[in-house]
């Protein structure tokens, strides 16, 4: 949080963040929200932008290891720091993190617009190392709005991601599930 104001424009501030294991160096206004410098400057589209006054939780990121949502931050705060997007969760050309291949198993997206926000939210939650219950599933995601699936197909994701014996979906073949799965992965 140490954004230099420039000489002649200072309502500019050099940034460094390292940004999914990338150290970023850009300049933002000081209105510039985390989530706008984000996707449109980084071209980062894990977080979206669905509200943009903290509410639905599309935007969802990890900040120094803290989940936050990235349009209630500005981007000159997030110099020195460390973010997280759903981006980064897998190698580019990596298989899917275990979590990412559970929703994907349980039917956990439809549109998909959530899916980001959901993911950086249950992946915090599986690595908190809280019990993983339908409860405690239901409670983090409280703050992510899904208007597609109902829900259950995320919760039972989140389980199953968790190694807990969850039915896949009517019609799914039990072959599928975890065949190309970087073991212990999330
Ligand atoms: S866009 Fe950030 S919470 Fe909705
Ligand atoms: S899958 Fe469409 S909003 Fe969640």
């Amino acid at each position: 949080m140490t954004g230099t104001a420039s000489d002649d424009s200072p309502d500019i501030h050099a940034i460094s963040v390292e940004v999914d294991g990338v150290v970023e160096k850009s300049a933002v206004s000081s209105r510039t929200l985390l989530v706008h410098w984000l996707r449109d400057e980084l071209d980062k589209r894990g977080p979206k932008i669905g509200c943009d006054t903290g509410n639905c939780g599309a935007c969802t990121i990890r900040w120094d290891g803290m989940l936050v949502k990235s349009c209630m931050v500005l981007a000159a705060q997030a110099d020195g720091t460390t973010v997280e997007t759903a981006g980064g969760l897998a190698d580019a050309d990596g298989p899917l993190t275990t979590l990412q291949a559970r929703f994907r198993d349980y039917h956990a997206l439809q549109c998909g617009y959530c899916t980001s926000g959901m993911l950086m939210t249950a992946t915090d939650l599986l690595e908190s190392g809280e019990e993983i219950t339908e409860h405690s599933v239901r409670r983090a995601i409280k703050g992510n709005l899904c208007r597609c699936t109902g829900y259950q197909g995320i919760v039972n994701a989140v389980r199953a991601a968790a190694g807990q014996d969850v039915p896949l979906p009517h019609g799914k073949s039990p072959d599928s599930h975890g065949s190309d799965i970087e073991a212990g992965a999330q």
